[in-house]
């Protein structure tokens, strides 16, 4: 998740900001994220509370995706939630994966998810779709909302493949609002693209279908951005190169803010090589500067529990018994942070740090 606000257009008016505007254009990024990064922005609250759940129906909306109606499993309301909000879907086998809820805030009886089956991915799509079905039970921690719709004079959505799913109760939020909104919609194909039909039945004018295999790829950002009404807040969720290409060409566009929220993991920025020792395994692992802690012991241990891989869930939290840390997560409060850390993006200062593990 991420948020940036406009960076001023060429004094002289041209569309393309100057060298010194772009320079400062580049400042402002690298600020965000070093605050992003060492948590001046107030932690992600968390929800810890449990909620039993049964799968009440589920769907084939494209290829390779399903979706899922979860609800209370002794019957009643589901927890409240907003437009933008996940849920953690803790999985029989052990795993936990975060989806983002796909249906109707209003309608308190079920929550709906949207999952996109990635073969060579760390299994947890696998299993909802090739183990979960109609009766199955599940556990879900939350909901709780890292990527806030905020109320705006208009709005532009930006949805790349399985990115639609924060972005749709958004688009339904700001058409029942009667707020300007564009939605630019890409994907693969359009079998690919779930709940096509579900938005253009809102308004066909203002949604973008952009398939790859008819549009070619990639769309840079300024032809996404092209459609943002004046003044628009920009939400975007897709694949980490969609995302760069918008956060590039946002300023000289006529939007005036963007939110971010990236569905895979983000890019390692100023990263160097570490070492982790595994306490209670007996291991040392180098974790070079491309990669995570996560990613390392993963290797060694396949079952280590994450989710989020983006410092935001908590749920790679692991104890630290030495060394030190630099954290990037947006989780951890400042006394958590004395002796634990998030292994998907937290790292070491260059030496050893010694993991509980
Ligand atoms: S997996 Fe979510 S904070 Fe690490």
């Amino acid at each position: 998740m991420g948020t940036e606000w406009v960076t001023p257009p060429d004094l002289r008016g041209r569309q393309r900001a100057d060298r010194m505007f772009r320079t400062l254009g580049g400042l402002i990024t690298f600020y965000d994220w070093l605050t992003a990064a060492f948590a001046h922005r107030p932690p992600i609250r968390r929800v810890d509370r449990d909620l039993n759940l049964v799968v009440d129906e589920v769907r084939v909306e494209a290829q390779d995706v399903r979706s899922l109606r979860l609800v209370a499993a002794g019957g009643g309301e589901v927890p409240s939630w907003q437009p933008g909000s996940h849920l953690d879907v803790l999985l029989p086998s052990g795993r936990c994966r975060q989806y983002s809820l796909c249906g109707d805030p209003a309608d308190r009886s079920s929550y709906r998810i949207a999952v996109r089956r990635i073969a060579d991915g760390g299994g947890g799509s696998r299993e909802l779709h090739d183990s979960i079905g109609t009766g199955s039970a599940l556990t879900g921690r939350g909901p709780r909302n890292a990527f806030p719709y905020v109320d705006a004079p208009g709005y532009l959505f930006i949805a790349g493949g399985i990115g639609i799913t924060p972005i749709l109760p958004m688009v339904k939020h700001a058409a029942a609002a009667g707020a300007p909104w564009q939605l630019v919609y890409t994907g693969r194909s359009r079998t690919s693209m779930p709940f096509l039909d579900e938005l253009t039945a809102l308004d066909a004018a203002r949604v973008r279908i952009r398939p790859y295999d008819e549009y070619g790829f990639p769309a840079t950002g300024a032809e996404l951005l092209e459609y943002a009404p004046a003044g628009a807040t920009v939400y975007c969720c897709a694949p980490p190169t969609m995302i760069a290409n918008v956060r590039r060409d946002r300023p000289a566009s006529a939007a005036a803010a963007l939110h971010f929220e990236r569905f895979t993991t983000p890019p390692i920025v100023g990263g160097a090589p570490f070492e982790i020792e595994l306490r209670r395994s007996k291991r040392v692992l180098t974790v070079p500067a491309d990669r995570s802690a996560l990613d390392v012991i993963r290797s060694t241990a396949p079952n280590v529990a994450y989710s989020c891989q983006q410092g935001f869930c908590g749920t790679c939290r692991t104890r630290v018994i030495a060394g030190e840390v630099e954290h990037r997560d947006r989780v951890l409060t400042d006394r958590e942070r004395t002796d634990t850390m998030t292994i998907c993006v937290s790292r070491g200062r260059g030496g050893r740090i010694v993991l509980d593990r």
